[in-house]
């Protein structure tokens, strides 16, 4: 089969209007001179089975997937990758040569390594206190459990989501009271927010940082906006600290390298062109 010059692809989700992924890969697609479009593809859930097969059909070379497709496309696929399967979630489909769909999970590689770019010579640390148990967190606890993380702390507003996780990711999750969350961070060496507390119309995330060694890392998902109040304590008390827009960037360099045939780069550029286009309320 001829690859047609002119390449494809977008992300799936319903709604779509606010995803950064169409200007993120524009901006790819414009620095590399690559001939091609990326599109937002608003689809219902129930459209979801046709909308997939008729990637093949249009000629795109695949499409990111977003909330609430993840789980759904991963039982529509060809074949998934290993954290794929693991999540039971893909955000990445390929559209093969013979036209078969590969899906993969490119989430919590892109939060690991956004982890990586931040803090140069980053190494998973023994105690990392992750906040929140909902999709987010599944992939993150995932990609640090893989990265070596010895002893995960998990808080969740509702106990039995945490609990379930450690029943899916094994001993090294130690699930905890949402009241117990600023006590576990004694000894941490990484404090994550998944929550969406600190996003633009929530309030803030409540916690103590008392007990956070100075010297740990401290993230958060939420990426509007960029300095959340989370991100503003921890800084002011000397932590260093990684914003949510790289997990963001970094986890699409896996996907456009895989339609378009670059491995991109997450530059300030790029950076400041994506800060555009949040919203300023
Ligand atoms: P995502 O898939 O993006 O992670 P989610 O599944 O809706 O989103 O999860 C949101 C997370 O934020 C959950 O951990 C949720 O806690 P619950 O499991 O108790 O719902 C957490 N969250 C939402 N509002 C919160 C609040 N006011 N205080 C604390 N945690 C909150």
């Amino acid at each position: 089969m001829t690859i047609p010059q002119f390449r494809m692809a977008g992300v799936i989700g319903w709604p779509v209007a606010h995803s950064r992924s169409p200007a993120l890969h524009r901006f790819w697609l414009d620095q590399y001179g690559i001939d091609g479009a990326y599109l937002p593809l608003p689809v219902a859930p129930a459209n979801l089975p046709a909308a997939l097969r008729g990637l093949a059909a249009l000629g795109f070379a695949g499409a990111n997937v977003t909330i609430p497709h993840k789980q759904q496309t991963a039982t529509l696929m060809d074949r998934l990758d290993d954290g794929a399967r693991r999540l039971g979630a893909v955000n990445l489909v390929i559209v093969e040569s013979d036209g078969s769909l590969s899906g993969r999970n490119t989430d919590g590689f892109g939060f690991i390594e956004s982890l990586r770019a931040a803090i140069p010579g980053w190494r998973a640390p023994a105690v990392a206190t992750i906040l929140g148990a909902g999709g987010a967190a599944r992939s993150i606890i995932d990609a640090l459990l893989h990265a070596g993380v010895g002893e995960l702390r998990l808080a969740n507003r509702t106990r039995a989501r945490a609990d379930e996780l450690r029943a899916e990711f094994g001993a090294r999750v130690m699930p905890l009271d949402w009241n117990d969350r600023a006590e576990s961070l004694a000894g941490c060496g990484l404090l994550v927010n998944t929550t969406s507390q600190g996003m633009v119309g929530q309030p803030a995330l409540e916690i103590d940082l008392a007990a956070l060694p100075v010297a740990s890392v401290v993230c958060d998902i939420v990426y509007n906006p960029l300095v959340t109040p989370l991100l503003a304590a921890a800084a002011a008390r000397g932590n260093p600290v990684v914003d949510g827009l790289g997990m963001l960037l970094h986890q699409a360099r896996p996907a456009f390298a895989a339609w378009f045939g670059v491995d991109p780069e997450v530059s300030a550029a790029l950076r400041a062109r994506i800060v555009a286009t949040l919203p300023t309320t």
